[in-house]
């Protein structure tokens, strides 16, 4: 690999920003093969250099894995003609690096919540193949309240245009008597296009929002409002490694 800047090593590795990497070389706390750092855009080849961050020893990573907290109206892909996309929420630096970064499944566009985007399509692949089962919880409000039998039906399997759903969870809210429509959680191990909207709809119900809050092991992080991202942990790549078996 060729070299790049300090900084942009430390983004992409998911250790700092380049303004937390700037303000760490200015206190002497980033060494570079084992002497500090002077300025924050000196050149490293990630290929060979050891770096210590705040006392870390720092691993360069093959590939990049991005938590991002889905805004309403974004649309999942990685470039459209006319609708802004979830690559667009990124810096540009991001958006340039190869292999590029792709969301790993979609949300419809209202759709808000957890999303992964990385550039390592074999584990992609694996994520999205329906054999691996890899969880996906959302939270979503509906027009009308679910009745024991909504959720017996929607749980079993309902018919969403000649596909019938594979068993899934379905943990409907206590109701509220103020509350005219109705809202809970929904556990797909698939993940068909228009899903969960289409199972409603199958039960003459509507979804008026939709935020997906789990996906196999991650969580999505209370800490990022909607637009927000942050790299994966070690801990959490090493979960998705093992969830794509
Ligand atoms: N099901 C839907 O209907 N929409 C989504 O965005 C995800 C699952």
């Amino acid at each position: 690999m060729s070299t790049m800047r300090l900084d942009k090593y430390l983004s992409l590795a998911g250790i700092a920003s380049r303004t937390e990497t700037s303000k760490a070389v200015r206190g002497g706390e980033v060494l570079v093969d084992g002497t500090p750092a002077k300025k924050a855009d000196m050149q490293v080849d990630p290929d060979t250099v050891s770096v210590i961050f705040k006392g870390q020893p720092v691993t360069y990573r093959q590939f990049t894995y991005i938590l991002m907290h889905k805004p309403d109206g974004v649309v999942s892909a990685t470039e459209d003609g006319r609708e802004k996309t979830v690559l667009d929420l990124l810096p540009e630096e991001l958006r340039r690096i190869r292999p590029a970064l792709f969301p790993c499944g979609r949300l419809d566009k209202h759709t808000t919540g957890l999303m992964l985007l990385t550039n390592n399509g074999d584990l992609s692949h694996r994520l999205l193949s329906p054999t691996r089962h890899v969880d996906k919880t959302y939270v979503f409000t509906v027009k009308f309240p679910l009745s024991e039998e909504d959720v017996t039906a929607l749980e079993a399997g309902v018919d969403i245009g000649g596909y019938v759903t594979a068993p899934c969870r379905v943990e409907p809210d206590e109701k509220d008597p103020n509350e005219r429509g109705g809202s809970g959680r929904i556990t797909l191990h698939e993940g068909k296009y228009h899903q969960i909207k289409l199972m409603m709809e199958a039960r003459h119900n509507q979804i008026t929002s939709l935020q997906r809050i789990t996906f196999g092991p991650l969580v999505l992080d209370p800490a990022l409002n909607a637009g927000e991202w942050r790299m994966l942990t070690e801990g959490e790549v090493a979960a998705l490694e093992k969830a794509g078996g």
